[in-house]
């Protein structure tokens, strides 16, 4: 089978391996990719939302499978442009279709889809710019901290935390009056903040049928102790220690059933990943966000566990016949850590050359921002190369991540040396 994967960064590359190690894959293509996809895949030089020039190299290259990676394209409507497509209608994409994509688009649509489902979440109420001296009332009403999050895609930076109600109150006028994050914070949802410790749960849906991944932990802050900015996540952790069978049992009969049953009741077809973000309080699941893909750095540590043929997952998922499927975890733990660009997730320097990955040993290396050019390994990102290691336990495996990530280099980099410092 010949597959497509969508997107340029570690999830993609760790995808991509995964597929490689299986005897029904026969040309694997990664658009655009980055120097780790094309060392195992042919990167072809298309962006994630140019749907006719993908529609060119699917035809051309003969693609059977297309895996896409981001959520925007998702967004944006890529698996609705196929099956749109005479030409591209029977192609499988792994991706929910553009009605069911808005669970990540639009923040306000997850709460409602949540609330009619009864699934656990954090109470809320939306606003616009006509209701903004509502939602200064609704703010006097709540108890620091104040969550403000841009109901749109905001390239991870749309949820805004503070302590003081004057600053909320602020904060909640520039996104809606002056456009903070233009479009994206039209409406903005405000939310009862939840105190506790956050986990992920990845699921993956034909449709009908669903399979619970390895659950994960991401470390978003740059700062060691979680302190400093948000980033895309600079490292993760599969399985997340705290998350007992009694509390996995939780999160499937209060969260993943109602999610899977919720998107049926509503119409909403969906063939792909579903990530869930959770944080624990008291004991109890509540929903954060859904995002309708794998997250990054999560996939680094989740798939490298799956013992499965991940071609025959996925077309078990272009078939509705996942039910059909054994899924296999390897038991150990695995982790993965993320080697930045020094000044991250603020502005920094592209371009500079990686050296090292002939010394790693009982590690793989993904790589994120990274691009080949003469021959060379060149940083392209802000997020570069992620570490993943297996251990009998969290510690081990990071002991290895970390005598590893050592060993690589390149000007200026960074990385958190703290990982697990929670558990
Ligand atoms: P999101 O973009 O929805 O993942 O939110 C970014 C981060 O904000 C999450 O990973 C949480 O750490 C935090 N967050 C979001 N919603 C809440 C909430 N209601 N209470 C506490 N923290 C939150
Ligand atoms: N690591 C968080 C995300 O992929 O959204």
């Amino acid at each position: 089978m010949n597959i497509l994967i969508l997107g340029a960064g570690g999830r993609e590359h760790t995808l991509a391996w995964k597929l490689k190690q299986s005897p029904k894959l026969s040309n694997l293509f990664v658009a655009p990719g980055n120097a780790g996809t094309a060392a195992i895949a042919t990167n072809l030089n298309i962006g994630v939302n140019d749907f006719e020039a993908i529609k060119t190299a699917v035809l051309t290259k003969k693609i059977e499978m297309v895996i896409v990676g981001p959520e925007d394209p998702l967004v944006n409507g890529v698996h609705d442009f196929f099956l749109n497509d005479n030409d591209l209608k029977n192609i499988p994409v792994i991706g929910p279709q553009k009605a069911a994509a808005t669970l990540e688009g639009s923040k306000d649509f997850a709460k409602e889809f949540m609330m009619r489902h009864n699934i656990p979440t954090a109470a809320y109420e939306s606003f616009t710019a006509e209701s903004l001296e509502k939602g200064y009332t609704f703010l006097e009403s709540l108890n620091p901290p104040y969550v403000l999050k841009a109901d749109g895609l905001a390239a991870g930076k749309g949820v805004v935390i503070l302590n003081n109600l004057q600053d909320a109150k602020e904060e909640l006028k520039s996104m809606l009056v002056d456009a903070k994050f233009g479009t994206a914070s039209t409406t903005v949802v405000i939310e009862e903040f939840l105190d506790g410790i956050e986990l992920s749960v990845f699921v993956l849906t034909d449709g009908e049928n669903y399979k619970v991944l390895p659950t994960a932990k991401d470390y978003k802050r740059i700062g060691e102790g979680d302190t400093g900015l948000n980033t895309g996540g600079m490292g993760a952790i599969s399985p997340v220690p705290f998350a007992s069978e009694a509390f996995m049992d939780k999160i499937h009969k209060q969260v993943v059933i109602p999610t899977v049953e919720g998107l049926k009741k509503d119409n909403l077809p969906y063939k792909g990943f579903i990530f869930i973000g959770l944080i624990k309080v008291d004991d109890n699941p509540k929903v954060i966000e859904y995002n309708v893909r794998l997250g990054d750095p999560e996939t680094e540590v989740v798939i490298p566990r799956l013992k499965n043929d991940l071609v025959e997952v996925l077309q078990a998922v272009a078939n509705q016949t996942l039910n059909e499927i054994d899924l296999q975890v390897d038991e150990r733990t695995a982790t993965t850590v993320m080697a930045v660009s020094g000044g991250y997730p603020e502005a920094y320097e592209k371009g500079k050359e990686i050296t090292g990955f002939e010394m790693i040993k009982e590690a793989t290396v993904f790589h994120a921002g990274t691009t080949l050019i003469d021959g060379k390994v060149l940083t392209s990102g802000g997020r570069v190369l992620a570490v993943t290691a297996f251990g009998s336990d969290f510690k081990e495996a990071l002991k290895l991540s970390y005598q590893n990530i050592e060993k690589l280099n390149f000007e200026k980099m960074n990385y958190r040396k703290d990982l697990g410092f929670d558990l």
